[in-house]
């Protein structure tokens, strides 16, 4: 049984979620519409592969910073306040990318834009989760998700519309601006998070925020157990306690298997698999790319009310095998694609099925569940290596693709994002709870007692 009774989904709730979720759009506008700008910037610039590399990557070193720092960030400041200093380094970031000077400006700026990304990425997801009602917890924060598959869409919107102009690529970033700017108004009338008043001890103030988001749903009971779960004092050292490992080890695995399944080289680099495929027009390639922009929107809303209702190890471990078998038949499709021409469609076939499967299980649930499973004392800084953990399997899968592609060939590259896939489903299976119908304070009473991993989000 849950701590808390069945809720309705009320208006409020569901429009601080929504505000709060326009940091996905960034988060997706930004890392998505680097790559059709890349291709006027190295003109404009006459980039060697060498700098080309670091201008597309300077985000993904900013977000890792970024994401290091907002769990401490997040703790001091507030997850409000910290979202709203986030809205303006965006603002500022992306000014400076759209008005930079010179290509050290502009990775600079690009750098300033990855801070963030990071913090956003952490930040959103866990101000939602510790605002929403538990039953709606999972569509909730996916709702950040959902973001920022619209944000990535976008920028393939922005890249194609913009294509033909010269110099386009300071309007490109500049449409950035202006989700900033509603982030940043939006959020000014948000309201505080109630688990990060009671954490600072100013439990008045977490009441009155409670029942302000749970209206006449409002029970005495959740802010009892918030304020049970903040008994012991937390540090970061609680990290270094076992019974915190398989907490950690169920953050880090899903953040590996969200990024090293191959999800950005396709997100990042579309166009270029589908020439490889043969379609041979840029036209062509970047019409599939859109394609895949909009699968991932139309499946990640598809996986929403499913979260709270399948749960999230159903999603996972059927949106991976979708995954599995994609990659497979995309490896399968490069191997005889010289003897065959048909098998490019074949290829845009896969690569929408994965799209699909990634939008339905890792997409969302990796985010959803590094928000759940830590002990409120150190949700904002475990939470924080999480994600970190994950922007480095970014940068490394982003920076490794091409290489791999070059050495092993698509057909090898594929299937190595297959075979971890493949172990990836097996570590669902085993060790990933089901956290559907848990609160927060029940996982960490599970994680306390040394429940099994799988089983921590099961009541005693
Ligand atoms: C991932 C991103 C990815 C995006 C695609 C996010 O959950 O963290 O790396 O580009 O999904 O939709």
């Amino acid at each position: 049984m849950s701590t808390q009774a069945k809720s309705t989904l009320n208006f409020y709730v569901v429009m601080v979620a929504t505000i709060a979720a326009i940091a996905g759009i960034l988060f997706g506008f930004d890392t998505g519409v680097v790559s059709g700008a890349i291709l006027f910037i190295r003109n404009e610039y006459h980039l060697s592969s060498l700098m080309n590399g670091i201008v597309v990557s300077s985000v993904l070193g900013g977000a890792l910073v970024g994401s290091l720092l907002s769990g401490s960030f997040a703790d001091y400041f507030g997850r409000r306040k910290l979202l709203i200093i986030t809205s303006i380094i965006f603002i500022i970031g992306t000014l400076g990318s759209a008005m930079s000077l010179s290509i050290t400006y502009l990775i600079l700026s690009r750098f300033i834009v990855g801070l963030a990304i990071g913090i956003a990425s952490f930040a959103a997801p866990l101000y939602i989760s510790e605002v929403a009602p538990l039953e709606h917890r999972g569509a909730l924060v996916s709702l950040n998700q959902l973001a920022i598959t619209i944000g990535i869409m976008l920028a393939y919107f922005v890249d194609m519309i913009y294509d033909h102009n010269l110099n386009n690529w300071r309007l490109m970033f500049g449409f950035g601006i202006i989700p900033a700017v509603i982030l940043f108004f939006g959020m000014l009338f948000l309201p505080k998070s109630p688990r990060w008043l009671a954490l600072k001890g100013r439990i008045d103030e977490a009441r009155k925020t409670l029942q302000r988001v749970r209206g006449i749903q409002f029970k005495e009971s959740e802010l009892t157990g918030i304020r049970n779960s903040l008994k012991e004092k937390g540090s970061w050292t609680l990290l270094l306690q076992r019974w915190l490992m398989p907490a950690i080890g169920i953050g880090l695995a899903l953040g590996f298997l969200q990024q090293c399944t191959g999800i950005n080289t396709i997100i990042y680099y579309a166009p270029t698999i589908f020439e490889m495929a043969g379609f041979k027009s840029a036209a062509g390639a970047i019409l599939a790319t859109t394609g895949i922009g909009v699968v991932n929107v139309l499946f990640t809303i598809i996986a929403l009310p499913l979260i709270d209702r399948w749960g999230r190890r159903p999603l996972l471990i059927s949106g991976m095998i979708c995954m599995l078998l994609s990659l497979g038949f995309l490896a399968f499709s490069f191997a005889y694609q010289a003897d065959i021409a048909s098998l490019r469609w074949f290829a845009l076939v896969s690569m929408l099925v994965y799209i699909a499967g990634f939008a339905i299980s890792l997409g969302p649930i990796m985010w959803l569940i590094i928000a759940e499973i830590f002990p409120l004392e150190i949700r904002g800084f475990a939470s924080s290596l999480m994600v970190s953990a994950s922007w480095m399997f970014n940068a490394a899968v982003a920076l490794t693709f091409l290489t791999l592609i070059q050495k092993l060939g698509q057909t090898g590259t594929f299937l190595i994002y297959g075979v971890i896939c493949f172990f990836g489903i097996l570590f669902v299976i085993f060790k990933v709870p089901e956290t559907k119908g848990a609160s927060l304070e029940q996982i960490e009473n599970n994680l306390r007692a040394g429940v099994r991993s799988v089983d921590l989000g099961k009541s005693k």
